[in-house]
């Protein structure tokens, strides 16, 4: 329990933080990964180089300070946080280096303006915000285990490889043990890591489960990243190196991004590779219920898993559409709108712009928040849904 000083203290010191938020993690991010080398074996150093890591720790300490006397608030967004941190294998021995150099951050951009009572008051809270990520992700731990899954790592094989489109190709992975496979909900993620030739350390990325649960075998379906910088070293190697018989790591299935468990209408929104979770929700829908399904994606060449949605929607009777970027730009209103009734569900996966775009649309059609469904891939930037 905080005593009122620590609180009173943490919640002054959120403007000082959010005027310096981000130079404080872009330090301590620095100082820690200098210090234990061995934690780049988890952090994604495409995101840092592109300092998406940084804003997300960055919101969530600030999140946290706002609402250190009713931590209950911030949940939610810790859920999300902890699955990540589940299927990547944070433990709770790593917390402490975090806040030892958290705080050693604080002071450093701080300078003298850091006194002793606002450090050890950071400390504290800090201890606070650690063990309900500890306790929360224990938890999904036990969870993993059950039922076939594992807790930490297991190592898969390559059953196939199929091309998906001129960019998406699928991995179809089956256990190496040969035991039977943990169910899954349609839009959950597994984690996989690997050792990339020529880098010291394991990398790690989430990929979307791309098929309906079953026993047998997992598929996920990668997009080669070439177009960012710096350009997706995970993606390029597992099309260009992993093949057949080879084997790579994988987490058990986590995530929150799954099909809510009632009768509405459903809209799907998907930009480019968002539709890997999209398309699995859609596989595992029952007759009867109603559907459309909008996939944006940049051109003809670019849009995957055309045939299997153009099946699945026209066993449902439902609508299909796909839209081009590269003619007619962003999805708009009047696109979305001959779908939106008051009481449709709406899931929108795709990047950060898009899903923006695409939120603040279904919001002027009059949806309620809690029938908004998305995910961002990638780092949520901000915890805006507090
Ligand atoms: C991801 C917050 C502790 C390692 C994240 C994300 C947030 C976050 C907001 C982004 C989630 C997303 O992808 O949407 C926090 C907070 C912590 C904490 C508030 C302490 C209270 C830790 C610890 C470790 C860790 C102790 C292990 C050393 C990671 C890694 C990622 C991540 C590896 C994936 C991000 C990437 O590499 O792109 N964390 N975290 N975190 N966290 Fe933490």
């Amino acid at each position: 329990m905080l005593s009122q000083q620590t609180i009173d203290i943490i919640k002054s010191t959120v403007p000082v933080l959010e005027q310096h938020g981000v130079t404080i993690t872009k330090t301590f991010y620095s100082n820690m990964l200098r210090k234990h080398p061995e934690l780049l074996n988890y952090f994604n150093r495409a995101n840092q180089a592109r300092e998406r890591q940084q804003t997300a720790l960055a919101n969530t300490v600030l999140a946290a300070a706002k609402y250190i006397d009713n931590l209950q608030a911030i949940v939610p967004a810790v859920m999300q946080i902890a699955h990540k941190h589940r299927g990547l294998g944070i433990l709770p021995e790593h917390y402490p280096i975090v806040g030892e150099n958290l705080l050693a951050a604080i002071k450093e951009v701080l300078g003298d303006a850091a006194t002793d009572e606002i450090i050890n008051a950071w400390a504290e809270a800090y201890g606070v915000i650690a063990d309900v990520f500890i306790s929360i992700e224990e938890d999904l731990y036990k969870e993993a285990e059950k039922d076939g899954g594992w807790r930490l790592f297991k190592s898969f094989k390559v059953a196939r490889k199929e091309e998906e489109s001129e960019e998406v190709t699928s991995f179809y992975l089956v256990s190496e043990d040969g035991e039977k496979l943990p169910e899954y909900k349609a839009g959950q993620y597994i984690t996989v890591r690997v050792k990339v030739p020529g880098d010291e350390y394991t990398s790690n990325r989430h990929y979307t489960l791309s098929q309906p649960s079953n026993e047998n075998e997992f598929r996920i379906s990668v997009k080669r990243e070439d177009a960012v910088d710096p350009r997706g070293v995970v993606s390029n190697y597992l099309h260009e190196q992993v093949n057949v018989g080879d084997t790579i790591e994988i987490s058990a299935p986590a995530g929150l991004f799954t099909l809510e468990d009632n009768s509405n209408p459903v809209l799907f929104v998907s930009g480019g590779i968002g539709v890997t979770p999209l398309n699995t929700m859609l596989q595992t829908m029952e007759l009867g219920r109603q559907v459309a399904f909008v996939q944006c994606a940049r051109n003809e060449k670019a849009v995957a898993f055309k045939e299997q949605i153009d099946k699945k929607v026209n066993e449902l009777n439902g609508t299909y559409r796909v839209l081009f970027s590269d003619e007619n730009g962003y999805v708009t209103k009047e696109d979305l709108a001959p779908f939106i009734k008051e009481n449709t569900e709406i899931y929108i996966c795709g990047p950060a712009p898009f899903m923006e775009t695409v939120i603040s649309i279904a919001r002027e059609l009059g949806l309620p928040g809690d029938n908004i469904h998305f995910e961002f891939f990638g780092p949520a930037m901000s915890l805006d849904s507090l």
